[in-house]
């Protein structure tokens, strides 16, 4: 076992997961897991100590542990972090592990905003934590999707949804404006990078995004679906629409980028990759979440004032340019022997104010729609006005119709997308096995 995974193992082992279930949850994810905890200074005598798992993409972990230990230092308490994978999948089968084995020792989790139908059964109602007062300063949207039967398992934190970055200085040094279609980008993307590699610049790629086998990969496609009017392939009544003619043009058209304007490499792309290549400059254009804007624009950053964003291209005339939409919430686990202290944590992390200084620090959208006014946000972030209008008009992924099957849905899709790019398997083929199996899956609920 390399040395992170035998680190792994302690940091688990010490949060009371037995040995040989760790090992075998660790080689399950090819020990991809990073988990690293830290206390945050233990205060007065009577100190009580909140554990909370937090998300690692970009400085998501710095943002809590900041949050965090400004809240134990104001509540005279202890708290401890606990660092979970970059990928929103191993995430989540970590949390699923880690909850099922009913430990007390994690009392907050950061869920994504697809997971309450999931794992909504181990956290509490936080209403009773919460007046109505607190919970309607957030989007009714952003609170809705955290509702499991009339409970409220989550407090929103932040709002995500797609978008394209593109780089202003390469667009502009070779004449091309921002793309408004996919044909567009990818022409565009050609064309810059044989002039820049003419000019020795051999590294650099045309388009880089999400095409590793996991969630985020859901979420691009469902972004080329609807870029060709292919969206909502579940239906309210649980029949599925994934074979027809313009999913399949949207997946045969994402298939053609490999290889070619995108890099093979990003078959194994998550976030941070696609993040890490645009950034250090060899990249035109990326599709990302708004994280990654307050890093590509960071003091270190290569890139910095050469980065643009806007909406993702159309494909179609019948389709529209849309992120899909993420985000994540704060849950407290049914689990936890101090409910009422984790949800004080967790009222503390959703605040306005630090909602405001995440946005400032991170480009994290806030779920509280007056932080967009704050003036001290608007000088340093004014980005944030034209996420704005994209989260309104996102596209929305079948969490809350799939419910406990949402992961098993999605793993589905992502599969026969990721067989599609890969070559392995045509789009109308792998299209119409993802429908076949997917409404198998629906049938069997
Ligand atoms: C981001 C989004 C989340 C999504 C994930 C996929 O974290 O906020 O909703 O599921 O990316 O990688």
């Amino acid at each position: 076992m390399s040395e992170w995974g035998t680190a792994s193992l302690y940091s688990l082992k010490h949060l009371g997961f037995c040995r040989s279930r760790l090992r075998e949850f660790l080689t399950g994810l090819g020990q991809s897991v990073v988990l690293v905890v830290a206390v945050v200074s233990a205060q007065p005598a009577q100190a009580e100590k909140i554990t909370i798992a937090c998300a690692a993409v970009g400085i998501e972990y710095q943002l809590c542990r900041e949050a965090a230990q400004a809240w134990a230092k104001e509540a005279g308490h202890d708290v401890q972090l606990v660092q979970t994978p970059a990928s929103a999948t191993e995430r989540l089968a970590l949390f699923q592990q880690l909850l099922a084995s009913q430990s007390s020792d994690i009392d907050v989790f950061q869920i994504d905003v697809i997971w309450p139908g999931l794992l909504g059964r181990f956290f509490i109602d936080m209403s009773i934590y919460f007046t109505s007062q607190e919970l309607e300063l957030h989007f009714e949207s952003m609170i809705n999707r955290f509702y499991v039967n009339d409970e409220l398992k989550a407090i929103p934190w932040y709002a995500d949804v797609g978008l394209l970055y593109y780089r202003k200085d390469l667009l502009e040094k070779h004449g091309r404006d921002v793309p408004d279609t996919w044909s567009e980008l990818a022409e565009a993307a050609g064309a810059i990078v044989e002039g820049e590699r003419k000019a020795t610049r051999h590294r650099l790629v045309g388009f880089v995004f999400q095409g590793k086998a996991y969630e985020g990969l859901t979420c691009n496609a469902l972004e080329w679906l609807a870029s060709y009017g292919a969206e909502q392939f579940l239906k309210p009544d649980g029949a599925v629409d994934l074979e027809n003619s313009r999913a399949v043009e949207a997946l045969h058209t994402a298939a053609s980028w490999i290889g070619d304007v995108a890099p093979r490499g990003v078959l194994n792309y998550a976030e941070e990759e696609a993040r890490g290549v645009f950034q250090s400059g060899n990249a035109v254009f990326m599709r990302n979440w708004p994280y990654a804007w307050a890093l590509v624009n960071g003091s270190e950053s290569p890139v910095k004032g050469n980065v643009g964003i806007t909406s993702l291209p159309q494909g179609s005339e019948n389709g529209i340019g849309r992120g899909t939409l993420g985000g994540g919430g704060l849950a407290v686990s049914i689990y936890s022997k101090n409910p009422k202290l984790a949800a004080d944590l967790v009222r503390y992390l959703t605040s306005k104010k630090e909602q405001i200084r995440r946005a400032i620090d991170g480009a994290f959208n806030p779920t509280i729609p007056s932080a967009y006014e704050d003036r001290r946000l608007l000088a340093a972030q004014p980005v944030m006005q034209k996420f704005l209008p994209m989260l309104s008009a996102g596209v929305g992924r079948p969490a809350r119709l799939a419910g406990d099957k949402y992961n098993q849905l999605s793993a589905i899709f992502w599969n026969s997308v990721h067989d599609t790019l890969s070559g392995q398997q045509n789009a109308r083929n792998s299209l119409a096995d993802a429908q076949k199996q997917i409404s198998r899956l629906m049938r069997d609920r």
